[in-house]
C-alpha cells in the first residue's frame, strides 16, 4: 500500500497519470474530501445547534435557529398550556410571564398561581448563569401548575400561536439579558433580547385582539451617572452607565411609541438590585456568599475618595408584591386590530427599599449569617458599567400601587443564605 502514502498533501499537486493505481488515488482523495466536508459541517451544526442564543450578535438569524431547533405543538403541548393558564379564582387573570424561570418570574409567577390567576410561562433557558438553576426553578413552578414553554422571545410564530390558544388578558415582561458588566463581553445579547425581543413581544401584543395589558421590568440602571438621591421617576435617565442600561432606557422609549401608536397599556417597573432566594449567581450578595463559604477573597468596590458604594437592596418578596399590583391596576389596552382607539395607560414605578447600604455593611451581615469570617480586598470601582450610589424615591409606587417594602437587609438575607445552604447543600451542587 506504498502508493497511498505517495499522495502529496496538496491536492492540487496530484498529476493525472493514466497508471492502474490512478483512479484508487482519485477515489481515494474524493472519498477523504467528502469524508472531511461532512466533519466540517457536522461541526458547523453542532456549533449553532448548541451555542446559547445569547452568544450571537445577530438577532434576525437567532429568532430563525430558535424557529428551526424548537419543537412545538400538537394536542398534548396545547391541553398543559391550557391548563397552565386556567383562571381559578373569580375575577382572576390570565398572564404570560416571560423569563420565567429567572429569578423575578419564578417568584411571580408562583405568586400568581397561589391566588388562582392563569399563568403560562415562556423562557429560552439561556447559559449566561448555570442553566441547572433555572431548569430546578421550572421543576418547582411545574409543581405549583406552571407550565414553562421552552422558547425565545424573538419567535414571533411561537408567540402568536401561545396567543392563539389563550386570550392572555396580560403580559409580565421579565425576560432580558440581565447583568451589567457582561455586556462588554456580549453586547449583541442586549440587543437580541431587551431590544429586538421587546419589539417582538410589543408586535404580537398589539396585533392580538383583545390587546393584553403589559408589565415590565426596565431598571433602577436608568439613572446611571445622576447624583441626586433620591433618584425619582421624573429625573432625566439621559446618562446611562452600561449598555444594558441603555438598553432598558431604549425599552422606555419604544414603551412609549407601541402606547401612543397602538393604544397598549403599558407599566415598566425600576427595579431596585433585587435578592432573596433562588437569586441570580452573578450577583454579589449570591456570589459573596460562595467566595466567603470557600474562603475565596471577594472584591469590595469603593468609589474615589474612599467614597461608600451603596446599593438599595430589594427583597424579592416586596417586588412581587409591586409587580402583582401593577398587573391588578393596568388598565386595559384600547387599541383593536393594530389601531388605537382612545388614550392608554402609561406608567413608570420604582420598586426600590428606600435605604440603601453599603456593600461592606453587606459582607458584615453574610458574615454573621454565614459564620466565617470573609477575605476582604478593597479595590476602586471599575468605570465599566456599575454605578457608586443607587436609592429609590418610591412615594409615586406608594400612592398609585400601595407599594411599602417591608423586609430589611439583614430579615432578606437571612431567608437567602438558609435557602443557599439548603440548595447547595454540603457542597454536593456547587455555585458557579
Ligand atoms: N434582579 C435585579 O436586581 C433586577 C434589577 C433591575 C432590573 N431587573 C430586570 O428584571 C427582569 C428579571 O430579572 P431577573 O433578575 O429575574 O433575571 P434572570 O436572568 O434570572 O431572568 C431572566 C430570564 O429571562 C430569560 N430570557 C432571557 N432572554 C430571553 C429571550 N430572548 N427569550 C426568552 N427568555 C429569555 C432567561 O433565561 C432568564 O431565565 C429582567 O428584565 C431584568 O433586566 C432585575
Ligand atoms: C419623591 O418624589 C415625589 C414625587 O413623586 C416628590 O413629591 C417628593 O418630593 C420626592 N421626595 C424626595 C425626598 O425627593
Amino acid at each position: 500500500m506504498k502508493h497511498i502514502d505517495n499522495i502529496p498533501s496538496t491536492p492540487g499537486k496530484v498529476k493525472m497519470e493514466k497508471s492502474p493505481y490512478n483512479r484508487l488515488r482519485i477515489h481515494f482523495s474524493l472519498a477523504k474530501l467528502t469524508f472531511w466536508s461532512f466533519v466540517f459541517l457536522g461541526l458547523i451544526f453542532v456549533f449553532f445547534y448548541r451555542s446559547p442564543a445569547s452568544t450571537s450578535p445577530v438577532s434576525s438569524d437567532l429568532s430563525r435557529r430558535s424557529l428551526r431547533t424548537n419543537s412545538y405543538g400538537g394536542p398534548d403541548w396545547e391541553k398543559r398550556i391550557k391548563a397552565s393558564a386556567k383562571v381559578r379564582s373569580r375575577n382572576g387573570i390570565s398572564v404570560l410571564v416571560t423569563g420565567a424561570a429567572g429569578f423575578v418570574g419564578t417568584h411571580v409567577s408562583v405568586a400568581l398561581k397561589r391566588r388562582g390567576d392563569g399563568v403560562l410561562g415562556l423562557d429560552n433557558f439561556n447559559e449566561y448563569y448555570d442553566p441547572s438553576l433555572k431548569r430546578a426553578r421550572q421543576a418547582l413552578l411545574e409543581r405549583t401548575g406552571v407550565h414553562v414553554v421552552e422558547g425565545d422571545i424573538n419567535d414571533a410564530t411561537l408567540l402568536k400561536k401561545l396567543f392563539d390558544i389563550v386570550p392572555f388578558s396580560h403580559v409580565m415582561h421579565l425576560a432580558a439579558q440581565a447583568g451589567v458588566r457582561y455586556a462588554m463581553e456580549n453586547p449583541g445579547s442586549y440587543v437580541h433580547s431587551n431590544i429586538a425581543g421587546l419589539v417582538n413581544v410589543l408586535e404580537i401584543c398589539k396585533s392580538v385582539n383583545p390587546q393584553p395589558a403589559i408589565v415590565w421590568a426596565s431598571s433602577s440602571s436608568v439613572y446611571g451617572l445622576n447624583t441626586k438621591v433620591p433618584f425619582s421617576e421624573k429625573d432625566r435617565t439621559d446618562q446611562p452607565a452600561s449598555l444594558y442600561a441603555a438598553t432598558k432606557k431604549a425599552g422606555e422609549e419604544i414603551a412609549h411609541t407601541y402606547n401612543h401608536i397602538y393604544g397598549l397599556s403599558l407599566t415598566g417597573l425600576r427595579f431596585f438590585t433585587v435578592y432573596g432566594p433562588w437569586g441570580r449567581p452573578d450577583m454579589a450578595y449570591f456570589f459573596f456568599t460562595r467566595d466567603i463559604l470557600k474562603g475565596k477573597s471577594i472584591p469590595i468596590f469603593e468609589a474615589a475618595n474612599h467614597g461608600t458604594v451603596a446599593r438599595d437592596f430589594t427583597y424579592i418578596d416586596d417586588i412581587v408584591k409591586g409587580c402583582l399590583a401593577a398587573l391588578d391596576t393596568a388598565e386595559k389596552s384600547t387599541g383593536s386590530g393594530g389601531k388605537k382607539k382612545d388614550p392608554a395607560q402609561l406608567r413608570v414605578f420604582n420598586l426600590g427599599n428606600t435605604s440603601p447600604v453599603p456593600v461592606s455593611d453587606l459582607v458584615s451581615i453574610l458574615e454573621r449569617l454565614l459564620k466565617v469570617k470573609a477575605k476582604r480586598l478593597v479595590m476602586k470601582l471599575p468605570r465599566n458599567g456599575d454605578v457608586q450610589f443607587t436609592h429609590a424615591n418610591i412615594s409615586s409606587a406608594h400612592k398609585e400601587l400601595g407599594y411599602k417594602p417591608t423586609t430589611d437587609l439583614q430579615t432578606g438575607l437571612k431567608k437567602f443564605v438558609r435557602w443557599y445552604l439548603n440548595y447547595y447543600g454540603n457542597g454536593k451542587k456547587s455555585a458557579q
